[in-house]
């Protein structure tokens, strides 16, 4: 439409008339999403035809303009109207052909509900237990350098852990850690005591494979330094997390053994009582009070004495263990193998 509207009001009125019906005309006619975008440019867009229609406006004589004006907005309003009306309809065919020839009243498939994996679950209680108790949580890298995972440990260069049989060691020097007690280092060298914090988190060790190793496990790790912490703390916060965990009448023992980095040191077990099994006792923690050539070596590597005159525990709990023993598990594969059968009984 490229005339102007005539200087007169009838001629005014009959072009408003006339690209109204061209418009609603093309708008019906569009078989398509595409074609009727076209039709709505070709009329509302710039250029299109209701847009010249409203710049000849100004050539009304100024009497005319309420009553032509007037016109005009009704004429818009009905051609957004048939626009939108069209879309609609255009959308409802659309959907009625992709559907064609499929049963929508068939009830849809139903995606099983997926739950948290033993591991994860024995880990939550497990923290929960830990924080009510009064432990914070802290983090540290499972790619660790030798320092803190070994020489700050008070661990000798030719203790058998070091050996590149037992640990994964990437050629820059640095290696998978093989315990979370890495953290006590990180945590140390960073915080002044009191210190009470577990860390949760994956290890490595070049472990074959059986019913009660793997290769890539969960620890969690905990480590209490204030003054004055005694073996009696570390025996009875131990026991009550325990029996917290498993119930009261779990049987835990302790057993003197040797870690570099606590002196004394002891392992804990727990008896697992798995189903169609004779009760085993396994070995589930480390732990010990925190040795002095530990508190040292983290004193002379940040060079404060902070820890001088302190006494701690800790421990490191393996959480497969745990799991086995809360749900009777007789193998720790099953724990790695993602069979849904076994992992379906934990929802
Ligand atoms: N890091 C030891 C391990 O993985 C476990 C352990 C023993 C952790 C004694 C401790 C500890 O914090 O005090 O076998």
């Amino acid at each position: 439409m490229k005339e102007q509207i005539a200087s007169s009001a009838e001629a005014a009125v009959s072009e408003v008339v006339n690209v109204k019906a061209a418009a609603l005309s093309l708008i019906a006619a569009a078989a398509d999403m595409k074609e009727l975008e076209n039709a709505r440019v070709s009329v509302l867009g710039k250029k299109g035809s209701f847009s010249v229609l409203q710049q000849g406006m100004r050539n009304v004589p100024k009497e005319d303009k309420p009553a032509v004006g007037a016109l005009l907005n009704e004429a818009r309003a009905a051609i957004t109207e048939a626009l939108d009306a069209r879309m609609a309809e255009l959308q409802r065919l659309a959907d009625a052909q992709s559907v064609a020839g499929i049963d929508i009243t068939l009830p849809g498939e139903t995606l099983p509900p997926g739950g948290l994996h033993p591991i994860s679950l024995v880990r939550e209680e497990a923290v929960r237990i830990l924080r009510r108790m009064g432990f914070t949580l802290s983090d540290g890298p499972e790619i660790e350098d030798e320092w803190h995972c070994f020489d700050a440990l008070n661990t000798p260069e030719d203790h058998p852990a070091r050996n590149e049989k037992d640990t994964f060691y990437f050629d820059s020097g640095k290696l998978l850690r093989t315990q979370t007690s890495t953290v006590q280092a990180r945590v140390m060298e960073k915080q002044a005591p009191p210190v009470r914090i577990i860390c949760p988190g994956s290890a490595f060790r070049r472990d074959a494979i059986d019913a009660t190793h793997l290769s890539a496990f969960n620890q969690i790790e905990g480590l209490y330094v204030d003054k004055h912490v005694s073996v009696g703390d570390l025996k009875g916060t131990l026991e009550y997390f325990l029996k917290a965990l498993f119930g009261s009448e779990t049987a835990v023992r302790f057993r003197p053994h040797f870690f570099p980095f606590t002196e004394p040191s002891f392992e804990i077990d727990v008896l697992l009582q798995a189903a169609g099994q004779a009760p085993r006792w396994i070995e589930i923690a480390g732990c010990g009070m925190v040795n002095p050539a530990v508190f040292e070596n983290i004193d002379k590597a940040t060079g404060r004495s902070d820890y001088a005159g302190c006494t701690g525990f800790a421990f490191g709990i393996g959480l497969e263990r745990l799991a086995m023993i809360r749900w009777g598990i007789r193998d720790i594969r099953l724990l790695i193998e993602n069979d849904v059968r076994f992992l379906a009984q934990f929802q």
